[in-house]
């Protein structure tokens, strides 16, 4: 006698010969566009494709297409595919910021893979937010889930440079501020950087988070750093589809695969790529939404002291085709596993571990990947850092550059620290406004400070804390200014701002609390930052605080305020961290 099969979870719909009825009304309109209730009703899994490509989604619409391929999959390796939209995201074309989308579209994906008959979920992943979107409600639903990433651009170009996504505007900015160049010239440089479909071919916070969900374990081995362009990422579609039909039968779920160990993996190779400090919040929400708690100083126990050991830009020199080339994450993986970097015993979606996975993979390449011991910068992940402006902020060490921090970091008995005198500003409005204003008397000196940026604030949070100097600096040669915020920066610029400020000003954190004028003082030996404010003068700003952040715009503005956390603790809506494995949480019947 073979045992008795479970029935899927999809049979609880299409198949129950106990309540016909409600069979019947599950299934009939299913049928209409040609689909066989046989079919249906074979026992064959059903597969959802979570679909983040449009038309107002450019850098996942290749998923359009690639979604073909994953049908294809489904379908020879005994599966039945049902695909539908997610809400879209789309990083730079989404005002005041598609921060507000991914928890909006975490929310949305929630309640499809809850409410419909789905036994197992491919999840395209690509442009910055879509990935941990999809990733937390895989999380929190606990269905069998794969990642499929649409692939970034191919490489740019540009006067005979390479020219990568974002990193030149924030280059071209500063030629366009000191009238190097003009408009045009402008405009061209940008639309250089993306020459086909695909996400940014920099390391920004797109191949960060792909890179991630495949150090996660959440991808097929290779996944992330194919070009959307290549033929290999077709057929990357079609394994991908393949896979999740057995991930169903085996009952491999995202609570297996998302372990703590899988979490510090992650973060180690963060550290490695050179990542997006985007990574911090959106790492934290994921490990949240299966139940791992990481505190904000993990980031810094568990990833500083891990080699940049990749060369792209921000960080570094090359665009995504040449990572590509060097093998991509499972060569990085492998090399942080040899320097017991990296858990190797974390299971992922291949059903064997991530050190099984790696076996195949080249050594290093010496140029575009590093070998550990040779490595671009020696301790290059975040280093978190408290005091009186904000219990955590990081910065992201592996984009200092020497000639810019040698100001502060090489001055005699005063290593890594910095100091100065700190120009507020409200949020960008003000900060384009009056950057310029000489009466604010911004030198070598200043500390520029941007609040009511952050999830509450802004509200969604939004990457304005890359604040260029005033163009009469810029002549002179001063391209950056230390930067200080509550809200985040873009993974494609090479700022080594102090970011992500938590809490944020709009809730009373000490960013609120400062003025124009006051000393700040970071020192990075210790992990301190502080305004130089007696503590008598700061208790008396403290209790004379007013929150000051535009008002909402529209319900779902109004609602993220209300349930969003702090960038720190991921800023995810935080009535939903309790929730898990809804997915085995059978809703009621709709009749
Ligand atoms: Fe979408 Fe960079 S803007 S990937
Ligand atoms: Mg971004």
């Amino acid at each position: 006698m073979t045992a008795e099969k479970k029935p899927r979870r999809s049979a609880k719909w299409f198949d129950n010969p106990e309540d016909p009825g409600m069979t019947a009304l599950y299934l009939e309109r299913y049928l209409n566009y040609g689909i066989t209730r046989a079919e249906l009703q074979s026992g064959k899994p059903i597969i959802g494709i979570a679909q983040t490509g449009s038309d107002l989604s450019p850098c996942n619409r290749v998923h359009l297409e690639l979604a073909k391929r994953v049908r294809e999959g489904i379908r020879d390796a005994g599966g039945i595919c049902f695909e539908f939209p997610v809400h879209p995201i789309q990083e730079t074309g989404r005002r005041p910021t598609a921060a507000l989308d991914r928890n909006l579209a975490y929310l949305g994906l929630v309640e499809i893979l809850h409410g419909y008959p789905l036994d197992g979920v491919v999840l395209t992943t690509g442009c910055d937010k879509t990935t941990p979107a999809l990733l937390m409600a895989a999380a929190t639903v606990d269905l069998p889930a794969i990642v499929l990433s649409a692939g970034p651009m191919l490489d740019g170009w540009h006067d005979g440079k390479l020219a990568g996504s974002g990193t030149i505007i924030w280059e071209q900015r500063l030629k366009l501020a000191t009238g190097e160049i003009d408009y045009t010239e402008f405009m061209d440089a940008a639309a250089a950087s993306a020459p086909s479909v695909g996400y940014c071919n920099t390391m920004g916070t797109a191949s960060t988070m792909n890179s991630l969900a495949e150090a996660l374990g959440m991808s097929l081995p290779g996944n992330a750093s194919i070009p959307a362009p290549y033929r290999e990422r077709g057929q990357m579609a079609y394994a991908t589809g393949v896979r999740i039909v057995a991930m169903v039968d085996e009952d491999l779920r995202p609570s297996k695969i998302l372990t703590r160990a899988a979490i510090e993996n992650a973060i180690m190779v963060n550290s490695a790529i050179g990542g997006s400090t985007n990574a911090q919040p959106h790492i934290t929400a994921i490990a949240r939404h299966v139940g791992v708690e990481i505190a904000p100083m993990d980031w810094q126990t568990v990833g500083y002291d891990v080699p940049l050991i990749v060369d792209m830009q921000p960080a570094g020199r090359y665009l995504s085709e040449a990572f590509h080339r060097a093998g991509g994450v499972p060569v990085v993986m492998k090399e942080l596993l040899a320097n017991d970097r990296l858990n190797g015993e974390a299971l992922t979606v291949t059903g064997r571990s991530a050190a099984e996975n790696i076996a195949f993979a080249a050594a290093p390449d010496g140029d575009v990947i590093r070998p550990y011991a040779a490595p671009l910068k020696e301790r290059a992940g975040f280093i978190v850092l408290k005091g009186n402006l904000f219990d955590a902020a990081i910065m992201k060490t592996s984009v200092i550059s020497e000639a810019f921090f040698s100001r502060y970091l090489d001055r005699p008995g005063e290593r890594w620290v910095l100091e100065g005198r700190a120009v507020v500003f409200e949020g960008s409005e003000d900060y384009h406004h009056r950057i310029e204003d000489p009466a604010l008397g911004i030198d070598e000196d200043t500390i520029l400070v941007i609040r009511n940026a952050g999830p509450v604030g802004w509200p969604g949070s939004a990457e304005v804390v890359n604040m260029q100097p005033p163009a009469a600096l810029i002549k002179r040669g001063i391209t950056a200014l230390p930067c200080i915020g509550d809200g985040r920066q873009s993974g494609t610029s090479g700022s080594a701002s102090i970011l992500n400020a938590s809490p944020e000003a709009a809730v009373g954190g000490g960013l609120g609390l400062l003025v124009t004028g006051d000393r700040i003082r970071i020192d990075l030996n210790t992990g301190t930052a502080d305004a130089l404010v007696s503590a008598e003068e700061w208790a008396a700003r403290k209790a004379a605080f007013q929150p000051n952040y535009p008002a909402s715009q529209t319900p779902w503005q109004e609602i993220h305020r209300a349930t969003v956390g702090q960038l720190a603790e991921g800023g995810c809506m935080e009535l939903a961290v309790k929730y898990r494995a809804v997915g085995d949480v059978l809703a009621r019947n709709n009749h």
